[in-house]
C-alpha cells in the first residue's frame, strides 16, 4: 500500500506538509476537508451549523472510506477524524499514519494567522481559542498516539517536517 495519512490538531501542519511530500514522492495530495466542503456544497462551519457535529462526522467516515482506497496518495485528515474508532481501525489498516505533535501554541497561532479559518473553522466548543486546543488536545493525544505509525514533531519548518516524514516512510 503506498499512502501515508496525516493526523494530529488543527493547525499542526497536515494541509501545509502535505503537498509537499506529496511532490517529493511522486503522488497526489488530498485534503479531506477540502473534498467533504466540495461535495456538501457549504464550508464545515456551516456543515457544523445548519446540520450538527454528527452529520460531519458521518460525511467525515464516509470521505475517509473513500479516500482510503486510492493508491500513491498523501492524505491531511481532519483533526477530528480519530474520534471514531472505525476510523482509527480503517487508518492503521489502509495507511502508514504519521502524527504532526505540535505543541497547542503554535497550532493557535497558526489558526489565528490562516485566513480561511473564520469561515471554514467551526469553534469545537464554547470556550475556543487557546483553552480550547489545550484542552481538546490533551483529551485526544492517546486517540493520535494509538493510531499512528509514526510521530513528527509539526512545529518545524513545512519542507524539514516533510523531509522527516519521507525519511520515516523509507524506514518502514
Ligand atoms: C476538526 C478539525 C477540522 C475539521 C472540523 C473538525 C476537529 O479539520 O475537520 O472543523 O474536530 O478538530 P482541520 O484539522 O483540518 O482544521
Amino acid at each position: 500500500m503506498e499512502r501515508i495519512a496525516l493526523i494530529g490538531y488543527r493547525g499542526s501542519g497536515k494541509s501545509t506538509v502535505g503537498p509537499r511530500l506529496a511532490v517529493k514522492l511522486g503522488w497526489q495530495f488530498h485534503d479531506a476537508d477540502l473534498l467533504i466542503e466540495a461535495s456538501a456544497g457549504k464550508s464545515i462551519a456551516q456543515i457544523f451549523s445548519e446540520d450538527g457535529e454528527g452529520t460531519f462526522r458521518n460525511l467525515e467516515e464516509e470521505n475517509l472510506g473513500a479516500l482510503l482506497k486510492t493508491e500513491k496518495v498523501v492524505l491531511a485528515t481532519g483533526g477530528g477524524v480519530i474520534l471514531r474508532d472505525t476510523n482509527r481501525v480503517k487508518l492503521k489498516q489502509e495507511a502508514f499514519v504519521v502524527w504532526l505533535d505540535t505543541d497547542a501554541a503554535t497550532c493557535w497561532t497558526r489558526i489565528q494567522s490562516d485566513s480561511a479559518t473564520i469561515a471554514r473553522r467551526p469553534n469545537l466548543t464554547e470556550t475556543g481559542g487557546l483553552m480550547e486546543i489545550e484542552r481538546l488536545m490533551s483529551e485526544r493525544r492517546p486517540l493520535y498516539e494509538m493510531t499512528a505509525c509514526s510521530v513528527v514533531d509539526g512545529s518545524a519548518s513545512p519542507d524539514v517536517v516533510a523531509d522527516t516524514i519521507l525519511q520515516a516512510w523509507k524506514k518502514r
